[in-house]
């Protein structure tokens, strides 16, 4: 990413750039008070919490129409990632729905990004496009297709299912700011939005190792599991919807007095 201003102002307040300890950049973002990734590397916490769990590389060739759901575009690192993991993979064929509610950030990144990948669509090539009311950025290629859906997730998700775009997710990069500065993408009933629209075989991961956030997931239909956490962190979360959830896990959910967050 080829990083032009330090400061910018989005449609949520402002936006300031941070490099982090691998060299990528972050966002630290005026509106929710928080940075959009760990100050301990964007790019090496993206292929930990997200890529590595979900198994993109394996599923993106094995899987007919292997598709991402990604909780929160921020400034494109989670996309940008996956597809470069993906460009030179014999076989790999992915779509990729990032859902955003500020338009500017993914001004921001066409801008800002010039990687030209070999096979996979390009972010600097998104074009804005009508998806029936919602304003997408949208481009694709004969091996990938990125679409980013603006406005509320907790909305176009379900709009997005009405018109046959949101259906048989196989991951889910749930990427939403904190449970605490962005409690509505944290919810019970958010997760089962999230369950509405996936496959079968979907493999939900996110950074929170929050057991208010476990138990959520498990009233919403998945089963959660625990992960190492990126560099120092103790914890992360994956989930998923079929197999027997761990002893361990159980006994965790049932010795813990938090409750579930809801709407
Ligand atoms: C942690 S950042 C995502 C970082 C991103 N995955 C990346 O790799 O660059 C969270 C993002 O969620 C977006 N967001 C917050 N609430 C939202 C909502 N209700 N609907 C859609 N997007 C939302 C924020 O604007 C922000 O860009």
């Amino acid at each position: 990413m080829n990083i032009k201003n330090e400061k910018f102002q989005g449609r949520l307040g402002a936006y300031k750039v941070i490099y982090t300890e691998d060299q990528t950049p972050t966002l630290w973002s005026e509106y929710f008070d928080e940075n959009c990734h760990s100050l301990s590397g964007a790019v090496a916490e993206t292929i930990f919490n997200y890529i590595e769990p979900t198994k993109v590389i394996e599923r993106a060739t094995s899987s007919a129409n292997f598709t991402i759901l990604e909780v929160g575009f921020g400034l494109g690192t989670g996309v940008n990632t996956t597809l470069e993991a993906l460009d030179h993979i014999e076989g790999a064929r992915v779509k990729i729905i990032s859902l955003e509610l500020d338009p500017k950030l993914v001004e921001w990144a066409m801008k800002n990004n010039t990687p030209k990948f070999t096979k996979m669509p390009s972010l600097s090539d998104l074009k804005l496009v009508d998806l029936d009311g919602i304003t997408s950025y949208q481009t694709a290629t004969e091996w990938g297709e990125i679409i980013i859906p603006i406005g509320n997730a907790r909305e176009t998700v379900l709009k997005l299912a009405q018109l046959g775009i949101a259906k048989n997710i196989h991951a889910i990069y749930q990427d939403a700011f904190s449970p605490k500065k962005n409690p509505i993408l944290w919810t019970v009933e958010w997760f089962e939005a999230l369950k509405s629209v996936s496959h079968p075989s979907a493999i939900l991961s996110t950074y929170s190792a929050s057991s208010s956030v476990k138990k959520a997931l498990c009233c919403a239909g998945w089963i959660p599991e625990h992960r190492k956490g990126f560099k120092g962190k103790r914890q992360s979360i994956s989930a998923t919807l079929s197999g027997k959830m761990s002893q361990d896990m159980q006994d965790h959910l049932s010795r813990s007095p938090v409750r579930p967050g809801r709407d």
